[in-house]
C-alpha cells in the first residue's frame, strides 16, 4: 500500500473517504496500527498522561515527543507520523518553534507536527509551513490551554466562541495548516467548519461530521479502568485480560507451575 501523505490526506476528503487516526507512542503499536489500515498516526502530548502518569499534558518536553516520535516511525509501515508539540515548544518565538518541530522531522522520522492554538500562532504556522514542516491544527478544547477554560470543558458553545473557531480554523487554513482537529466542541459547530474548509477535519468529541476521528489508542483499547470521556468508543477491555494473565503467571511462579521442563533448555 502506498504511504499517505499530506496530500492523499485532502484527496480523502475530496472523495467524502473518512480518515481514521489514533495517537501512537511506540514501535510495536504503531506497526499493528498502520498495518490495521490506521492513516495517521498521532504521537500525541497525551503521553504525558496515559504513559508517563502525569496528571496533565503541561509537563511534557520536546525530548519526550521526539524519542517516542522515532518509536513509532521505526514501527510505522505507511501511515502519516505527526508528533504532537508540546506546551511551550512553539510558543516562545519563531525561531525556536523552527527549531524544535524541524527536530520532529530531521531526527524523529515524522511527516508534520500538530499545533494547538489558532490566531497566536498563524505567523509560526506559515513560516513552518514556507520552511517545509507541514502543521496540522488542533482547535476547541485544547488540552494545553486547560487553566485558562477554567478544566476540561467543551468549547465554541456561545455564539461569540463559535465564531471565533471558525474564523481561527479559516485563518490556519490560509497559514498553510493541511489539516485541523477539533476537539470536543458542538457537532453542529464540527459541521460548518468542515463544510467551509477544503482541509480534513479531524474530530475526537466533535460529533460524526469531520472528515476524520481521532482517539487515544489507550481509550480505544481500553487499557485503563478509569472513568472515560463521553466521546470514547472502548473497542475492547484489555486492562482485566492483562490483570488475569498477570495474576496467573503470579500463581503459576508462586506455585512452581512455570516454568516447567516445556520451557526450560
Ligand atoms: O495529545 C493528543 O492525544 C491529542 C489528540 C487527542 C488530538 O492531541
Amino acid at each position: 500500500m502506498e504511504p499517505v501523505t499530506t496530500t492523499a490526506l485532502r484527496r480523502m476528503k475530496e472523495r467524502a473517504e473518512k480518515i481514521a487516526v489514533l495517537t501512537c507512542y511506540d514501535a510495536t503499536t504503531a506497526r499493528l496500527l498502520s498495518e490495521a489500515g490506521v492513516e495517521i498516526l498521532l504521537v500525541g502530548d497525551s503521553l504525558g498522561m496515559v504513559k508517563l502518569g502525569y496528571p496533565t499534558t503541561l509537563p511534557v518536553t520536546v525530548e519526550d515527543i521526539l524519542r517516542h516520535t522515532q518509536a513509532v516511525s521505526r514501527g510505522n509501515t505507511r501511515a502519516l507520523v505527526v508528533a504532537d508539540m508540546p506546551f511551550l515548544s512553539f510558543q516562545l518565538s519563531v525561531s525556536e518553534a523552527m527549531r524544535n518541530c524541524g527536530r520532529m522531522l530531521k531526527e524523529g522520522g515524522a511527516a508534520a507536527v500538530k499545533l494547538e492554538g489558532g490566531h497566536g500562532i498563524l505567523e509560526t504556522v506559515e513560516a513552518l509551513v514556507a520552511a517545509g514542516i507541514p502543521v496540522m491544527g488542533h482547535l476547541g478544547m485544547t488540552p494545553q490551554s486547560l487553566h485558562v477554560f477554567g478544566g476540561y470543558k467543551v468549547q465554541g458553545r456561545s455564539s461569540a466562541a463559535a465564531r471565533r473557531i471558525v474564523a481561527d480554523a479559516k485563518a490556519l487554513e490560509r497559514a498553510g495548516a493541511f489539516s485541523l482537529v477539533l476537539e470536543c466542541i458542538p457537532p453542529q459547530l464540527a459541521k460548518q467548519v468542515t463544510r467551509e474548509l477544503a482541509i480534513p477535519t479531524i474530530g475526537i468529541g466533535a460529533g460524526p461530521f469531520c472528515d476524520g476521528q481521532v482517539l487515544v489508542v489507550d481509550d480505544l483499547l481500553g487499557l485503563h479502568t478509569g472513568v472515560s470521556p463521553k466521546f470514547v468508543k472502548q473497542y475492547a477491555h484489555l486492562a482485566p485480560q492483562i490483570s488475569q494473565a498477570v495474576r496467573a503467571y503470579v500463581r503459576d511462579v508462586k506455585t512452581s507451575r512455570f516454568p516447567t521442563a516445556a520451557h526450560s533448555y
